[in-house]
């Protein structure tokens, strides 16, 4: 599919999922700019290659996507990020001396999280909308790393009608907690944090995707309960979904092939995780990302305006946020 002179646009999945070729990140115009925003609308995650951004330029061109989070409320005890620009989250295993971090280490057990289908933020009061991932150091191939994705909005359009009906008719509420994918992702190493004792973070689990007009599934790893019905109930709901959108014909899994390569994802209609490998405890993945603050209509979804972020961090959970998720 060509969209202009300047860029083109290969599908990468039937349903999602786009790499974009020609764009020239030195000196995007705003009608480029408007191009990407319209390529993302419909595909949802896109693929650029050897970006040549670097951390700076990278801060630069998420601001023209909207207002960005930043680390700054994780940074308490001492902390100190590693990445020289509060809006970069390191999502990378790159540790203090600059080596692979330790299979066994707290790091890599509050990263295990990341591994489970996710969405960035659903965990916040106000939620993401756009993520951009940029790969600064990679592992040598073939030792895995790779991201993978999930269509949210077409597994919505797919599920059974009598399922998609109740959902639509009770407008459940999902309640989101960090604490929730960290215990699931590594539940010996959590298996004293109790993620019922969190900050929830309400989020509707069927919303609209503004830039599209479509439905969606917003449904993460990090959801802890639906509201309104029994336990039991929630549970089945939370399982029945995560497994209907993330089944292989709703996936697709993105290499990092090059330095700089960058892919932006939107967080309103796909899902994603980290493909582990080989390469952990063994080799260098640093990958940097900033995180755009949804600024459509459901960003807040139930929670106060007013909240304050810091609120849903507690100790417990407090390293975890450092990484990325
Ligand atoms: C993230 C994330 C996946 C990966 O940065 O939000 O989930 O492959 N990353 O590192
Ligand atoms: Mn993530």
């Amino acid at each position: 599919m060509t969209t202009s002179k300047a860029i083109t646009v290969q599908k990468l999945h039937p349903t999602f999922g786009a790499e974009v070729r020609g764009v020239d990140f030195s000196n995007i115009s705003d009608e480029i700019f408007s191009e990407i925003l319209a390529v993302m609308a419909v595909h949802g995650v896109c693929v650029f290659r050897s970006s040549g951004l670097d951390d700076l330029s990278h801060v630069e061109f998420s601001k023209r996507m909207g207002e960005l989070d930043d680390v700054k409320r994780y940074m308490t005890q001492g902390r100190k990020p590693r990445l020289p620009y509060f809006e970069l989250f390191d999502a990378g295993n790159v540790d203090d001396k600059g080596n692979a971090v330790a299979p066994d280490s707290a790091r890599a057990h509050f990263g295990k999280g990341n591994a489970l289908w996710h969405v960035d933020s659903s965990f916040n009061p106000r939620r993401a909308s756009f993520s951009l991932l940029r790969a600064v150091q990679l592992p040598p191939p073939n030792n895995g790393g790779n991201t993978d994705f999930a269509d949210s909005r077409r597994a919505f359009d797919d599920l059974p009608e009598n399922l998609k009906q109740e959902l639509l008719e009770n407008n459940y509420v999902g309640a989101h907690t960090i604490a929730q994918s960290r215990k699931l992702g590594s539940p010996e190493y959590f298996k004293d944090l109790d993620p019922s004792k969190e900050k929830m973070a309400r989020h509707y689990l069927v919303q609209k995707h503004e830039p599209s007009g479509r439905m969606n599934l917003y449904i993460a790893a990090h959801c802890h309960h639906i509201e309104g019905v029994s336990a039991d109930k929630s549970q089945e709901l939370i399982d029945t979904l995560m497994k209907h959108a993330t089944q292989e014909k709703y996936t697709l899994s993105v290499e990092w092939q090059n330095p700089t390569d960058l892919i932006i994802w939107d967080n309103r209609c796909v899902l994603h995780r980290a493909n582990g490998g080989t390469f952990e405890g063994r080799y260098v993945r640093d990958l940097r990302r900033t995180t755009v603050h949804d600024d459509g209509p459901m960003a807040w979804g139930l929670n106060n305006s007013t909240s304050d972020r810091e609120d849903y961090v507690s100790k417990a959970n407090l390293a975890a946020a450092t990484n990325s998720s």
